[in-house]
């Protein structure tokens, strides 16, 4: 069989991380990306010839098309791309740089990311593409304003591509994986709930590959909570 080849953007903690120890678990070629580079150390690897390491910053838009075009040449294919960099900061006095970081990441380097992503597919006829957004997309957040935000942007971005891909019907995927609380650096402060556990998140995360899912909410129950934030009133919102 042949080997597949994968590459994770933001794959030095967390779910990236997670999601590159079970791919290298499940024979695949990875290729992982991240600013921390003494972090990729951590990855628990056993065989060091099916992964490698290129560091990126995905703010740094300039250079991003060049680094996922070394990472394809050294692998010598690409078969799926999951984009897990992400930040989220509190910034209820709605200091600019902050909200300008989120959107620099969250927006400008997902959106470069998955266009490569999608034309490199196109022009090879098959290909997944997998992002991770989040259930705070659903709805705005008076504390964390662009980080639902720019949820909100992967969200309908990525049915967008979906669209722009139908004439390739099965053969190119776009899954839009939507968390509620996963237990990384990420989830922090007060009032967390349902947290699951990174490696239940990554698991999950394969079966929805496996399936050629196009939504996944981690873990299921968190579907419920998507349903109900579309249909409560903002007299309501305002006050969670
Ligand atoms: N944890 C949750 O509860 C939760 C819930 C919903 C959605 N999500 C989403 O899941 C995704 C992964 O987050 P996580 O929970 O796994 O948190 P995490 O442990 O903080 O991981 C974030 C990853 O993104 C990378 N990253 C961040 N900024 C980057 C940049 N400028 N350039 C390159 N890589 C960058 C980080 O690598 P470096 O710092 O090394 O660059 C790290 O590998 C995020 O998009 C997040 O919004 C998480």
């Amino acid at each position: 069989m042949k080997m597949k080849k994968a590459i994770i953007i933001g794959a030095t903690s967390g779910i990236g991380k997670s999601l590159a120890e079970l791919l290298l678990h499940e024979g695949f070629e990875v290729g992982v990306t991240g600013r921390r580079e003494e972090l990729f150390q951590s990855i628990k690897i056993q065989e060091t010839s099916r992964i490698v390491f290129k560091k990126m910053d995905v703010q740094d838009l300039s250079t991003l098309e060049a680094i996922c075009n070394e990472l394809v040449s050294q692998m010598g294919g690409l078969d799926l791309l999951i984009i897990s960099a992400g930040i989220g900061e509190e910034n209820k006095n709605l200091n600019f740089d902050v909200e300008h970081s989120v959107i620099k990441t969250n927006i400008q380097g997902f959106t470069c990311i998955a266009d490569w992503a999608v034309r490199y597919f196109k022009e090879q006829g098959y290909g997944h593409l997998v992002n991770i957004s989040s259930i705070a997309g659903i709805r705005g957040n008076g504390i964390a304003p662009s980080y639902n935000a720019t949820k909100a942007y992967q969200i309908n971005y990525l049915e967008g591509l979906r669209i722009n891909v139908k004439e390739y019907g099965s053969s190119i995927t776009i899954t839009d994986v939507r968390p509620g609380f996963v237990d990384t650096a990420m989830a922090k402060g007060e009032g967390l709930f349902w947290v699951a556990p990174v490696q239940k998140a990554a698991e999950q995360i394969f079966e929805a590959i496996k399936e050629k899912k196009q939504v996944l909410y981690i873990t299921k129950r968190w579907k419920l909570i998507a349903l109900l934030l579309r249909i409560i009133p903002f007299s309501i919102l305002k006050r969670i």
